[in-house]
């Protein structure tokens, strides 16, 4: 299980001194926004564009049922973190760096007891995905 500390760190900041509130993070809302194009409005992967992609967009409502029935935090957020990258070959995710870099950070426990400074806006992307498994 994931722990979450929400602890301020960089993006807060320059939030801060820049004058503005950082926003609200819903990861049910980006899901809506940046990724139900592909994956469906309900994660199922039949999102209106995923006819036209080289390689299907996966169920992501299975994610738990295929791992075994435990959702795999660190992977789907490394998943997600990696295509903000682009730095993987033939990955048809788009990129999603300034959705996802230009947030506060947050101290997550993925499991091993280390804390690790991780994007708020991915975090909560993982936790409504979480929400969606099917048993
Ligand atoms: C342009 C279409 C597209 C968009 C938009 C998109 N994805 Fe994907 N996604 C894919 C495809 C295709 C795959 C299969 C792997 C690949 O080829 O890149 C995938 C794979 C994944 C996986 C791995 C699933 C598994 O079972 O291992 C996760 C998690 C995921 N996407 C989450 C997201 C999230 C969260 C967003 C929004 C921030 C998003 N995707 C936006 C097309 C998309």
């Amino acid at each position: 299980m994931v722990k979450v500390m929400r602890v301020m760190l960089a993006g807060g900041a320059v939030a801060t001194l820049a004058g503005c509130m950082p926003p609200e993070v819903s990861g049910r809302a980006d899901f809506q926004a940046y990724c139900a194009g592909c994956h469906g409005a309900t994660g199922a992967g039949d999102g209106a564009r995923a006819d036209g992609l080289s390689a299907a967009p996966p169920d992501l409502t299975g994610i738990a049922a295929r791992n075994g029935g435990a959702f795999p935090y660190l992977r789907v957020m490394s998943v997600v973190d990696g295509y903000t990258r682009r730095d993987q070959h033939g990955s048809t995710m788009p990129e999603m760096g300034p959705l996802i870099e230009e947030g506060r950070l947050v101290l997550v426990d993925t499991g091993d007891g280390v804390m690790t400074p991780t994007p708020e806006r991915l975090v909560a992307l993982a936790d409504y995905l979480a929400t969606i498994q099917k048993p």
